[in-house]
């Protein structure tokens, strides 16, 4: 992928370790600065990246260039801030083992730019998890509290980080970024109350009263005008161009929602109070005492803190001593109390910054309490620290700065020859030491039990008493006097005698010779004592934490910033370290501008040189045997285009075949060590060589496989279309056919059955029978059937007599014994009256009864019907209301329980009624047996069920007659009467002429009269 890098990526080297002449600190530069002329603001020296503040916007940190640099190996792309980012998360995931970064360069350098950087990379190309947006969000939002409140605009940059920081970011086992904490370091406090021309105090003092609202200042009793407020116009510099606080306020006011921050958290009171604190005015007592003058500053003071306005003022005004074991308050004088009110306002700052980083770090915390309980996450570590810093003046506080700045290349010096010195041995490679300069002398010397700097000066801060600046010196002077690294004005030569004075130390760092004045820096010691009382007054939250209520001697700021730093050591060990080396191209913070003198003094004592030889002394380049053959196996016809061996075999293999001398080269147990860079670059420029060929190659072997895929494909598709086609054809050929026979079937349709009309008919008979088994009569009643063809005529017949059958032997089988009598009676009553009586169709549809009476069993025999009936005198024709009940054997006649009549079935000769509509009928007797009373004559309105019932019950159902006109009967005694029936208007039944029964019918087929009489 090296291909990938364009021409001007290859704008020098891209690692210095291919410096030819790399013992050339003149060729060193030289290629740092052809780089820096293209933009070209990074380079390695293997793995450490070497960047030049640019001091412009470069497109080079979008999001796909993110993506460019994503899971690529360190080598195969031009070198990145990004690239250094993805390694050093690779190598956590892979490998499992915690990383941290550290980037380190003077003040303005681009330290903090890096570390925003390498933040901006995870947020936006880590997986992210559940609450990973809102972490990710959390993180980068962190950089603008902190900056506002620990960065203040300095010479050098005007965003000067004024405290050191360590960041970790803790990732789960996916390579999610889980959580972050931040540990702060020596805030530079003094700048709250002081600040050299040119410079400004912290940013978030401007930005509040340029960016808050007028509710805000007047609620804190602040005016927008920074020249109002004395701490903030030492600098004389309130505004400066590349600086809008405006646009920060609301940036850090929304970086502080995001974070969590409530309102009641008060943090603007502190820093307005820290305002007021400034101009809080002191005057002189006669006594030499000293008392406040503005007094309303005091109660503003007492609202903002929420301190106790007399506290406040004993704090300021007073210290604490202690002597013989006894504490005792004391005054101060005006001098006293305005280093004490200054004391107590970086105090205040100090502890707010503390407090706030507390925040962040909740605010960061993992929620998760799954990681908290098993160490199952992986952090990398960030340090963005201040740089080695030389002042005018140089305090306490440059002092500890530059004991960092050894520590840590004190560190890299350690780490990186270690792991270089490891790495030779685990490949099994001999390896010569390399001179470099140790800085460990100069640690020792700040740092060491009993001897060191720091000790001396614990033991005169604690010392009962008076402190004195002076005899911290001289103290010093007898411990540590003869140390090459320390020099004094008493000690010093003539030459740097003369621009030192009497109260100043001067220190030889590893990156330069510093002056520091003593002045000032046992004060430190007795403002403890104030604070704590003033803190336990406060009730402000940022106060109230546990360092609050420890009362306990408290350490002196420089043992507690040795510790620190001991720890922060302590967990950069742990860590794999990658480095990033910050240079600072010039001092005017111009874009393009490359000042060699500053390089070049940055170059040194950053010890990159060294760095470089220790690289390079024993290999300039390596490479795992994967990497290296997969490279640049073309070179090589056996190991072209691929090998199949061992690898450190393909390797040899290869080697030999590019002419590599034994001196040259050596093989280690997973790596290939080149010696000298020119053996990589003849290696190299043969690739380039090379590549047009294997372009050839490549194109050629690419075309004839798309060929090769293109003539698969046809000859696929042909294969599959020629198969659709035929079996299309088939289908077609197959209806073809049976069309034909249809055809010819209906031709030969009346033929005799063969092979012509045979399908045809088979098919025609076929639906025939389809047709009928779809469409079979529902029931008895359903005479539909489907028409047949003329050839299944018969077979439909039968068919329809078939199924007719069935259904009335269905039918048959479901009737019940009652209906079967019902329908007996019914099919006699049928023969006998249909088409014979008028009533007949109107009775058709009624039930025959059992009985017609009323009460049933009125009369004792065991009859089988009765049923109400009008007799009729033979003579007179006069009318009786009777009852005639039917036996098995014979009929009576009967008047309530009497008998008046009995008729024996055998003895019945015929029973008469008449073709119309009424209800009249005759029994005919036997005229012979003179027992018998003659025939009788009846009317019943249920004429067609009696007449039905006696003939079926004296089997003498041919014995009925139905007569048109007239009925004769006999009267006793061999005469005869004749009943005539007419149809008339009206019902009537009387004695007509000749003395003949005159019975006139209203019927009149269908009318509702006729009916009517019929049911009543
Ligand atoms: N990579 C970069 N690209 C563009 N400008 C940069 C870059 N690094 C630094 N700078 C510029 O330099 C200034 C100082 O950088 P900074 O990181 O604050 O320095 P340091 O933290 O080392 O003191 C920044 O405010 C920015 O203007
Ligand atoms: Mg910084």
């Amino acid at each position: 992928m090296e291909s990938a890098l364009t021409a001007r990526d290859r704008v020098g080297v891209q690692d210095f370790v291919l410096l030819e002449n790399y013992n050339s600190e003149v060729a060193f530069i030289d290629n740092l600065r052809r780089r820096f002329r293209e933009n070209l603001i990074y380079t390695y020296i293997g793995s450490v990246l070497v960047s030049v503040n640019p001091y412009k916007d470069l497109e080079i940190y979008s999001k796909a260039q993110m993506e460019r640099y994503r899971g690529v190996s360190f080598y195969e792309i031009s070198p990145h801030i990004y690239a250094l980012s993805d390694n050093t998360y690779r190598a956590m995931r892979t490998e499992r083992k915690d990383q941290c970064i550290l980037i380190s360069g003077e003040s303005g350098a681009g330290k903090t730019e890096a570390s925003k950087k390498i933040l901006l990379y995870y947020t936006v190309t880590c997986p992210t998890g559940d609450h990973m947006a809102a972490l990710g969000e959390r993180l980068l939002q962190s950089n603008p509290v902190l900056e506002a409140f620990g960065n203040a605009k300095t010479l050098r940059n005007d965003n000067s980080s004024r405290f050191g920081k360590y960041m970790d970011v803790q990732f789960d086992f996916k390579g999610v970024p889980v959580g972050g904490h931040i540990l702060n370091y020596l805030l530079e406090k003094s700048r709250v109350v002081h600040q050299n021309h040119g410079e400004r105090n912290f940013h978030i003092f401007y930005q509040l009263l340029e960016g808050g609202d007028d509710d805000l200042l007047k609620s804190l009793e602040l005016e927008r005008n920074p020249q109002n407020y004395n701490y903030l116009v030492k600098g004389n510099c309130p505004r400066i161009s590349s600086i809008n606080d405006k646009n920060s306020w609301k940036t850090v006011m929304n970086a502080l929602l995001v974070i969590g921050f409530v309102e009641e958290e008060n943090l603007m009171n502190i820093i307005g109070g820290i305002l007021h604190l400034g101009n809080t005015q002191f005057g002189e007592g006669e006594e030499g005492e000293t008392y406040v003058t503005n007094e309303d500053q005091i109660l503003t003071l007492e609202k903002l803190f929420g301190v106790n306005s007399s506290a406040l003022t004993e704090a300021v005004t007073h210290k604490k001593l202690t002597a013989k074991g006894e504490e005792m308050i004391s005054p101060l004088n005006f001098e006293q109390t305005l280093s004490a009110r200054d004391a107590l306002a970086k105090s205040v700052y100090r502890r707010t910054f503390n407090w706030l980083v507390e925040k962040i770090n909740q605010s960061l915390a993992q929620k998760d309490e799954i990681h908290h309980s098993r160490k199952d996450f992986s952090v990398i570590g960030v340090l963005d620290i201040y740089g080695f810093e030389v002042l005018q003046h140089n305090s306490f506080e440059q002092f500890c700065i530059n004991y960092c700045n050894e520590k840590l290349q004190q560190l890299f010096i350690e780490l990186t020859l270690q792991y270089e010195q490891e790495e030779y041995e685990t490949e099994g490679i001999a390896w010569e030491t390399v001179q470099y300069f140790d800085n460990k002398i100069i640690c020792e010397l700040i740092e060491e039990k009993h001897k060191g700097i720091i000790s001396i000066m614990n033991e005169e801060c604690l010392r009962p008493g008076e402190t004195c600046d002076a005899s911290f010196l001289e103290k010093m002077e007898d411990s540590i006097g003869g140390h090459p690294h320390f020099v004094t004005h008493k000690l010093a030569n003539g030459k740097t005698r003369r621009v030192m004075s009497r109260e100043e130390f001067r220190l030889l760092h590893y990156a330069g010779e510093v002056s520091y004045n003593v002045n000032g820096e046992t004060i430190l010691k007795q403002n403890e004592g104030l604070w704590h009382k003033f803190a336990g007054a406060s009730k402000s939250h940022c106060f109230r934490r546990k360092e609050v209520n420890d009362q306990k001697r408290s350490e002196t700021a420089s043992t507690q910033f040795k510790n620190s730093l001991m720890k922060l050591m302590e967990i950069l060990m742990s860590k794999e370290p990658s480095y990033v080396r910050c240079i600072k191209p010039n001092d005017s913070k111009q874009p393009g501008k490359f000042d060699e003198v500053l390089v070049r003094h940055q170059v040194k004592y950053l010890g990159l040189m060294e760095n470089l030889r220790v690289r390079r002394a024993g290999f300039a380049y390596r490479r795992r045997f994967e990497a290296f053959l997969q490279r640049y196996k073309p070179l090589c016809p056996e190991t072209w285009p691929n090998w199949n061996g061992c690898l450190s075999d393909g390797v040899s293999t290869l080697v030999e075949h590019l002419g590599y001398t034994p001196e040259e080269y050596k093989l280690g147990r997973s790596k290939i060590f080149i010696r000298f860079p020119k053996t990589l670059f003849t290696t190299e420029d043969a690739l380039e060589a090379k590549k047009p060929e294997i372009a050839l190659i490549l194109q050629k072997s690419w075309r004839g496989y798309t060929e090769r895929s293109k003539y698969q494909l046809i000859v696929i598709q042909s294969a599959w279309r020629g198969m659709k086609g035929r079996r299309r054809a088939k289908r077609r050929r197959q209806a073809a056919d049976l069309i034909r026979r249809l055809i010819k079937g209906f031709i030969y349709r009346h033929e005799e059955y063969g092979p012509e009309n045979d399908y045809y008919l088979h098919h025609i008979r076929y639906s025939f029978l389809k047709n009928v088994r779809q469409n079979l009569p529902k029931n008895v009643l359903d005479k539909s059937w489907p028409t047949p063809p003329a050839l299944l005529a018969e077979a439909s017949d039968q068919l329809q007599r078939l199924n007719m059958q069935n259904m009335v032997n269905k039918y048959c089988n479901r009737v019940q014994p009652e209906w079967k009598k019902q329908m007996m009676q019914k099919v006699v009553a049928s023969e006998i009256f249909k088409d014979q009586k008028d009533s007949y169709p109107l009775t058709v549809g009624r039930l025959f009864l059992d009985t017609r009476l009323v009460q049933r069993n009125a009369f004792p025999c065991a009859s089988q019907y009765g049923v109400p009936v009008v007799k009729y005198d033979r003579r007179g024709f006069k009318p009786h209301t009777r009852q005639l009940l039917l036996t098995n054997t014979f009929a009576v006649i009967v008047d309530r329980n009497k008998i008046k009549q009995r008729i024996d079935y055998a003895a019945l000769r015929g029973i008469s009624v008449s073709s119309l509509s009424d209800g009249m009928f005759v029994l005919h007797m036997p005229t012979s047996d003179n027992k018998q009373k003659g025939d009788a004559v009846l009317h019943s309105f249920h004429v067609i069920e009696v007449v039905t019932k006696i003939s079926m019950m004296a089997c003498k159902i041919n014995y009925v007659n139905v007569c048109p006109g007239s009925i004769r009967f006999s009267v006793a005694r061999g005469k005869e009467g004749i009943i005539d029936f007419v149809r008339g208007s009206e019902l009537k039944v009387a004695k007509g002429k000749r003395g003949h029964l005159l019975v006139v019918s209203v019927f009149e087929p269908n009318s509702r009269k006729s009916l009517a009489i019929l049911v009543r």
